[in-house]
C-alpha cells in the first residue's frame, strides 16, 4: 500500500513535473513569440494598392498609412498623374511624407504590371499586402443583358478581372484559374440572362440554364492524358442535359436560370 501510495506520489511528482516543464516552455514561448511580434511590429510593411488614385482604393491607402508610420503603400492607376496625385496628397493629409509612392499601372497592360513588380521588388525587396481593387463599371446598371455592349463587357472582364489575376500572378503562382474564372462568369450571365427572359417573356416561353457536362473526352480534355487523367465518357455523354433541357416543353414550371449535371439540378 505505501509502496503504492510512494509510487502515485513519484508518478504525481513526476506528472507535476512534466505539467511545471510544459508551462515553462508555454512562458518561453509566449516570452519568444512576444519578441517575435515586437520585431515584426518595427519591421517596415508594404502594401500596394491598386486603383488607389481615388475612392475606395484610395481610403485603403490611407487607413493603412494612417494606421502605423510601420506601413508604406504604393498606390497605382491607370496614369502617372493620378497615381503620384494621390500619393502626395495621402502622405500630406496623414504626415506620411516617403511612406507613399505613386506608380502608374494600368492593370490592362502587362508591361505595366512587370513594371509594378520590378519597382516593388528593387525598392522595398517585399510586398506584404496586395490590394487588387482597381475596378471599372462600364455599363449602366438598367441596361439589358439581352442588349450588351461587348466592348463594354471586354473592358470590365480586361480590368475587373484578368487585371486582378495579372497582379496576383506575380505575387503568387495561379494554373488553370482563367478557365474556371471564364465559367464562373458565364453561370452569372446566365441567371442575369434568366431574370431579363423571365421579364421579356414570362410564362417560360425562353428560358436560360447552364450546363457542367462533367469531364468528357474531347480535344479539350486531351491534354490530361499527360497527367494521367483520361475518361471514358463520350461527348455523346455529355450531350445528355443538354438534350434534355433543349427538348423540354414549354411550360410555367420549366427550369429557368438553374445550373444542371447528369439531368439534376445542381448548386451554383
Ligand atoms: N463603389 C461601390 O459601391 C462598389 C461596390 C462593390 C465593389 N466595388 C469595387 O471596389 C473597387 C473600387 O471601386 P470605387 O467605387 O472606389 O471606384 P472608383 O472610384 O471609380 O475608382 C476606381 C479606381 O480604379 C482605377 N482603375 C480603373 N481602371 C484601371 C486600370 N485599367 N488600371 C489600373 N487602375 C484602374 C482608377 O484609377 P484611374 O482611373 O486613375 O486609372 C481608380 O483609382 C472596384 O473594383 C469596384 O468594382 C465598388
Amino acid at each position: 500500500m505505501l509502496g503504492n501510495l510512494a509510487k502515485t506520489a513519484s508518478i504525481a511528482t513526476a506528472a507535476l513535473a512534466m505539467v511545471g516543464g510544459v508551462m515553462l516552455a508555454t512562458r518561453a514561448a509566449a516570452a519568444a513569440d512576444r519578441r517575435r511580434r515586437a520585431a515584426v511590429a518595427e519591421e517596415p510593411r508594404l502594401c500596394v494598392v491598386s486603383g488607389g488614385s481615388r475612392g475606395i482604393g484610395r481610403a485603403i491607402a490611407k487607413g493603412l498609412v494612417a494606421f502605423s508610420p510601420r506601413w508604406n503603400v504604393v498606390v497605382t492607376a491607370s496614369t502617372a498623374e493620378s497615381a503620384a496625385r494621390a500619393a502626395e496628397e495621402i502622405a500630406a493629409e496623414c504626415d506620411a511624407d516617403g511612406r507613399v509612392f505613386g506608380f502608374a499601372c494600368d492593370v490592362t497592360d502587362d508591361t505595366h504590371v512587370a513594371a509594378l513588380a520590378s519597382f516593388v521588388a528593387d525598392s522595398f525587396g517585399r510586398c506584404d499586402v496586395l490590394v487588387n481593387n482597381a475596378g471599372v463599371m462600364t455599363e449602366i446598371l438598367t441596361d439589358s443583358v439581352v442588349d450588351l455592349d461587348l466592348d463594354a463587357v471586354r473592358r470590365s472582364i480586361a480590368v475587373n478581372t484578368v487585371g486582378a489575376m495579372a497582379l496576383t500572378r506575380q505575387k503568387a503562382p495561379i494554373s488553370i484559374l482563367g478557365y474556371r474564372v471564364s465559367k464562373a462568369a458565364l453561370n452569372r450571365f446566365t441567371t442575369g440572362l434568366a431574370r431579363e427572359l423571365t421579364n421579356l417573356a414570362p410564362g417560360g416561353d425562353v428560358v436560360a440554364n447552364a450546363v457542367c457536362p462533367g469531364f468528357i473526352n474531347t480535344d479539350m480534355t486531351a491534354c490530361f492524358a499527360d497527367i494521367g487523367r483520361v475518361s471514358s465518357k463520350t461527348p455523346a455523354v455529355g450531350a445528355i442535359t443538354p438534350l434534355y433541357l433543349a427538348t423540354l416543353p414549354s411550360s410555367p414550371d420549366i427550369p429557368n436560370g438553374k445550373f444542371f449535371a447528369e439531368l439534376e439540378e445542381i448548386p451554383w
